[in-house]
């Protein structure tokens, strides 16, 4: 594998702060270490310089549209720059609302894509529907063609395509919907694994289904958006919004395995992780350590082990 980073210290798609120090934290655990350590190409690209925005008054339903839009503008030119140079992107958030920005560039290079995301929260919100008017709960309605025309025109998003369709979207580990995004996913017969589904079913099924339901549309580049809040809090507490009964660390890993297995893999986002909302430095070094783990199994970790085909 061939992995290009880009770090995006941005929290202003939420109002708590310290998800800003996410990428610097991923690193200093040694994610480019380790990469390298289980035979990747490691290119770190460094963190966007995101612009200082004066006055941002909300449009809306959406808070800080200005710097939102244009730090998004700036990642969607990161992204795009790393898929060009024939890197797999790892993008490290930062808020959820950077998915805006990394969907679109990798979109812009490599054109349609298939989007797991992978989130105790489905972020689908339009500025219409969204009662908190943070922006990291909206990302996706501003990527997807069907809900273009629900979408009020914000000037700083001007530069923004809709660039996902509904049916090329697949959400996992979902417990935390409100009641406008759960209109839009029956609306669009989005496909969804809530929680619910997966203790139904189990991990192994629910990937299974995953991928029956991504290749049946035709084999197209895998956009994992991975927030670290899917995982149960017991595991990853160091987060802005927290919900109880989520993913084990077991499953967490079995999902970026699966999506490593079907060799589709383009792109990936880790998302946030906020070492200020930790009570404590196990709190926090848990939540960080599991996000690494989180990107190595996309990119060949085994937990059988594994060795060099030179191996003597
Ligand atoms: N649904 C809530 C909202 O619209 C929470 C979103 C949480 N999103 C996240 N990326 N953690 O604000
Ligand atoms: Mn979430
Ligand atoms: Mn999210």
């Amino acid at each position: 594998h061939s992995v290009g980073i880009v770090g995006a210290p941005f929290w202003k798609g939420q109002p708590r702060a310290g998800v800003e120090e996410g990428p610097d934290l991923i690193r200093a655990a040694g994610l480019v270490e380790k990469l390298k350590g289980q035979g990747c190409t490691v290119k770190d690209y460094g963190n966007v310089s995101f612009e200082e925005v004066a006055s941002d008054e909300p449009i809306g339903g959406a808070k800080r549209p200005l710097a939102v839009g244009r730090a998004n503008e700036q990642l969607s030119n990161a992204v795009s720059r790393v898929k060009r140079d024939g890197h797999t992107s790892v993008m490290l958030g930062g808020d959820h609302s950077l998915a805006i920005g990394s969907i679109h560039g990798h979109a812009s290079c490599r054109g349609e894509l298939s989007v797991v995301w992978v989130d105790a929260h489905a972020d689908i919100n339009t500025p219409l529907t969204s009662t908190t008017g943070n922006i990291h709960g909206q990302p996706m309605s501003y990527l997807i063609h069907e809900l273009h025309s629900k979408i009020p025109a914000i000037p700083s998003f001007s530069w923004l395509k809709p660039c996902v369709r509904a049916k090329d979207l697949v959400y996992i580990g979902l417990r935390d919907v409100d009641p406008g995004e759960h209109y839009i996913l029956k609306d669009l017969n989005i496909k969804m694994f809530s929680m619910t589904e997966l203790d139904r079913l189990g991990i192994a099924k629910v990937m299974e289904q995953t991928c029956d339901h991504l290749f049946s549309k035709g084999k197209k580049p895998i956009h994992l958006s991975y927030d670290i809040d899917a995982l149960d809090p017991s595991i990853s507490p160091a987060t802005g919004t927290p919900v109880k009964g989520g993913l084990t660390y077991r499953e967490g890993i079995y999902i970026t395995e699966l999506i490593c297995q079907t060799g589709l893999l383009s792109a990936v986002d880790m998302v946030e992780v906020n070492p200020k909302r930790g009570r404590s430095e196990a709190e926090i070094n848990s939540t960080v350590s599991s996000a690494v783990d989180l990107v190595l199994g996309c990119f060949g970790r085994r937990r059988e082990g594994s060795h060099p085909s030179d191996y003597i």
